[in-house]
């Protein structure tokens, strides 16, 4: 299966938000994440949900929302009507399986993320509940930062663990991805490529079709 493309909108130009969008799907975005930071589960805030229905009435493109912040359970509702995929952390503080749960009823797809500090092995027992995990190669709460060599052990394990039982939840990695740490994501078996300050820009052409060919 070909590799999957997310540019985070973190890196968006904002005040030309719906070119930015357009440039995406001449560009074939297969998803668009979707960065919500609370300024207390991360040390920064950045937008919600607001701001998540003008972008999904303004694209076709799936929006893989990626929530950043605490007791994500309280926000399921409201964030799954314009949400494709809907993530929330591990280390947020709500109950994993209920919370799970709770965005399939409200008709999104799940995706469970984990932080630097959480080990792949603590989110096994959750993967038949995962459409998809992230594993966090940067500590989440801001774009730029330089990709982290440990979170590819974690896909490594999770990749092993998802195709020795069978399941089909993809795996998604996310933070300091660029023309070099793509590929070392690939091959440790990553199914979608989030990447922000990386694509968004001038190259944005070329940069997506490169990384859709690794
Ligand atoms: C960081 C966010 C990322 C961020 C990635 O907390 O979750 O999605 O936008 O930015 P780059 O690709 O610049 O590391
Ligand atoms: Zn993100």
């Amino acid at each position: 299966m070909a590799v999957k493309i997310a540019p985070s909108i973190l890196a968006a130009d904002f005040l030309n938000l719906k070119d930015e969008l357009k440039k995406l799907e001449e560009n074939k975005a297969d998803m668009i994440h979707f960065d919500v930071m609370d300024g207390t589960f991360v040390p920064n805030m950045s937008f919600a949900n607001p701001i998540l229905k003008q972008v999904k009435s303004a694209t076709s493109i799936p929006i893989d929302v990626h929530l950043m912040i605490d007791r994500p359970h309280r926000y399921v509702e409201e964030f799954a009507k314009d949400a494709d995929y809907l993530g929330f952390h591990y280390e947020a503080g709500s109950n994993v399986t209920e919370t799970l749960k709770k965005i399939r009823e409200c008709g999104a797809k799940t995706c469970l993320t984990i932080k630097p500090c959480t080990k792949a092995e603590q989110i096994f027992e959750f993967l038949p509940l995962c459409d998809m995990v992230l594993v966090m190669s940067v500590e989440p709460g801001f774009g730029g930062q330089s990709f982290m060599p440990d979170s590819l052990e974690k896909v490594k394990a999770l990749r092993k663990e998802i195709d020795d039982k069978g399941y089909n939840t993809l795996i998604e990695i996310d933070g300091g991805i660029n023309s070099e740490t793509a590929p070392l994501a690939t091959q440790a078996g990553v199914d979608v490529l989030v990447a922000g300050s990386y694509l968004f820009g001038d190259k944005m052409r070329e940069r997506i079709e490169h990384l859709k060919s690794l």
